[in-house]
C-alpha cells in the first residue's frame, strides 16, 4: 500500500516564527504527516523568514499595502499558496486581519493559534491581561479561522499555571512552550484525516467537536 502524500502547509508569519519552526521540525522529523510548502510574511525583515530559510524552506515576503488594500496582499498570497499546492493555511503569529472574502474562500482550511484560553482575551496583550486579572491559569488555543476575530471554532487548548512571580515575559515563555506542542499536534490530526470541517463545524474522530480539547501543562 502506498503512503498518502503529506499535507502541504502554507504558513503565514509576522515575527519570531517559533511556532513555524516547531511545525517545520515536526514535519521534518515525521512526527506529523505534513510538509511546509511555503512560509509567507508581510514583513520582509521578520526573524521567522530568516529561520525558515535556514531550514531550507521556501520563505517569501509579500508587500502589505495597508489594511484598506489588503486584497492585493491576499491575491498575491493566494497565488503563491496555489502555486505551491498548499492545502492548509497555518497562521502562526500573523499579525494582520484577513478579509471575510479570503476567509470564506478558504473555509475550514485556515488554522490560527491565539495566546489565551479563548473566549477569554481575544485581541492583543493577552499575557498582561491575564496577569492584571490575577488569573490562576492561562494558555493558548488552536482554532479554525472564521470572519470573527479570534472567534472561530476552538480545537485544542493548552492550559498553563500562572505563578505568583510571573512577568509578562515568563508567562509568555511558558505559554509558547505549550504552543509548540499543541499546534503541530492539531496539524497532525488534520493531516491524518481525523480533524475535518463539515458544514461549518469542526469534527474530530467522526464526531462534532462541540468543546475544545484541553491539555494541561506544568510550570
Ligand atoms: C504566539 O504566541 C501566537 O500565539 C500568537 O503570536 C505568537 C507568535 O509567536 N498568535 P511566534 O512568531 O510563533 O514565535
Amino acid at each position: 500500500m502506498s503512503t498518502p502524500a503529506p499535507l502541504r502547509l502554507g504558513i503565514l508569519i509576522s515575527g519570531r516564527g517559533s511556532n513555524m519552526a516547531a511545525i517545520a521540525h515536526a514535519c521534518r522529523e515525521r512526527r506529523i504527516a505534513a510538509e511546509v510548502a511555503v512560509v509567507l510574511s508581510e514583513r520582509p525583515g521578520a526573524q521567522g523568514l530568516a529561520i525558515a530559510r535556514d531550514l531550507d524552506l521556501d520563505a517569501r515576503a509579500i508587500a502589505w499595502p495597508g489594511a484598506a488594500r489588503r486584497v492585493e496582499f491576499e491575491r498575491a498570497a493566494a497565488a503563491v499558496l496555489g502555486e505551491k499546492g498548499a492545502q492548509l493555511i497555518v497562521l502562526a503569529g500573523f499579525m494582520r486581519i484577513l478579509s471575510g472574502s479570503f476567509v470564506a474562500a478558504h473555509q475550514g482550511a485556515i488554522l490560527n493559534i491565539h495566546p489565551s484560553l479563548l473566549p477569554k482575551y481575544p485581541g492583543l496583550h493577552t499575557h498582561r491581561r491575564a496577569l492584571d486579572a490575577r488569573d490562576r491559569e492561562h494558555g493558548a488555543t488552536v482554532h479554525f479561522v472564521t470572519a470573527e476575530l479570534d472567534g472561530g471554532p476552538r480545537i485544542l487548548q493548552a492550559k498553563v499555571p500562572v505563578l505568583q512571580d510571573d512577568t509578562e515575559q515568563s508567562l509568555c515563555a511558558r505559554v509558547q512552550s505549550a504552543e509548540h506542542i499543541i499546534y503541530p499536534r492539531v496539524i497532525g490530526w488534520r493531516a491524518d484525516g481525523r480533524l475535518l470541517w463539515r458544514a461549518g463545524s469542526p469534527w474530530l474522530d467522526g464526531r462534532p467537536l462541540l468543546q475544545p480539547l484541553v491539555e494541561t501543562f506544568d510550570a
